[in-house]
């Protein structure tokens, strides 16, 4: 068997990009308090091994049991977790959004699970007790939706990674008894941490599962700081004035990749599917350090994710546009 790993934006292993548009993380953080925490965490001592005041903390801000609180490596790391629970509690389908984030596939497939992709979740009819993954807003479309098909019975997964960063509309209603993934590291500017956390709905035998599966101290000392400030007052007040900026950022760069010809879809987020004018575009802005998601992986070629970015960006992008389409003249 080969093995296969889901295509990501943000760094690619080439020389360092000056600009880029390609991952979904805010430019903007860290907050300072909460950066200040996370450089001061105390690297020399083991974290709690039952994370308890954390998950007092986490539990308290989602007004639910402390119990039902499992901490995370990062939402990657809750996915594949989220799916082996699945799978050993007798859930032998994973639907999974597509165009959707491509983590929730891996994880099914490496666990021999059968994958059905959905465009809407109107379209979700699972045959046997399955997995079901909503991305709220999505990746990489930054689709929201409020229609939830009638899931009960399944074990229903919701992402929340970019809903921090959702700079258009409410959130809607989450369906019944689902559970939640929440990966508060994009919104933060802190993908390096790599740390997360899962809401369960109830104390089943997935929750249990979940739980089991966690190898010991999952939680770094730095993820333990950024997420006992997630909820707190500073951080909120901070997120809101980011969201306020990257709406203005995505306004201007929208209007500056209409006028280079840019077909663009609508999003509710700071990032969005975009169609250039010249297919390869993505490979000639590499070379010249800028990076956009290439999305061709979501099953959409000649397309690419972009995410908002400070003017500065948006210019050395637009300049970069400007030369390429001269070199072709
Ligand atoms: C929709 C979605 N969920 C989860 C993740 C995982 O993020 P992390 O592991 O950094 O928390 C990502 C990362 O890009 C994502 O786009």
């Amino acid at each position: 068997m080969k093995p296969w790993q889901a295509e990501h934006g943000g760094p690619d292993g080439g020389p360092t990009v000056e600009h880029d548009f390609s991952t979904n993380a805010s430019p903007l953080g860290p907050p300072a308090a909460l950066w200040q925490a996370v450089q001061q965490a105390d690297r020399q001592a083991y974290p709690d091994p039952q994370y308890g005041a954390l998950r007092r903390r986490l539990g308290e801000a989602h007004s639910t049991d402390a119990e039902l609180l499992l901490p995370t490596a990062g939402g990657a790391e809750g996915i594949r977790r989220l799916t082996l629970a699945a799978l050993l509690t007798g859930h032998r389908e994973v639907w999974v959004p597509q165009p959707g984030f491509g983590d929730y596939a891996a994880a099914a497939q490496a666990l021999g699970l059968a994958v059905q992709p959905y465009a809407d979740p109107a379209d979700i009819r699972p045959t046997a007790s399955a997995l079901v993954w909503l991305c709220e807003p999505c990746n990489p479309t930054g689709a929201s939706t409020t229609d939830w098909p009638d899931l009960d019975g399944h074990l229903v997964a919701i992402d929340r990674a970019y809903e921090p960063l959702r700079l258009q509309g409410d959130a809607p209603a989450l369906p019944p008894k689902a559970w939640q993934l929440i990966c508060p590291n994009k919104a933060l500017g802190l993908t390096g941490v790599r740390a997360g956390y899962i809401v369960a709905p109830a104390a089943d035998d997935a929750w249990a599962r979940a739980q089991s599966l966690a190898p010991s101290w999952v939680l770094s000392a730095e993820g333990v700081a950024l997420l006992m400030l997630w909820h707190d007052d500073a951080t909120t007040s901070w997120l809101a004035d980011a969201r306020a900026q990257l709406r203005e950022w995505t306004t201007t760069q929208r209007a500056m990749l209409t006028g280079e010809d840019w077909q663009q879809r609508p999003s509710c987020t700071n990032f969005w599917l975009a169609r250039p004018p010249r297919p390869d575009i993505a490979l000639r802005l590499r070379e010249r350090n800028i990076r956009v998601r290439d999305a061709t992986s979501f099953g959409l070629p000649g397309w690419v994710r972009v995410s908002a970015q400070p003017r500065r960006a948006q210019a050395a992008l637009q300049q970069a546009l400007l030369e390429i389409e001269s070199e072709d003249a």
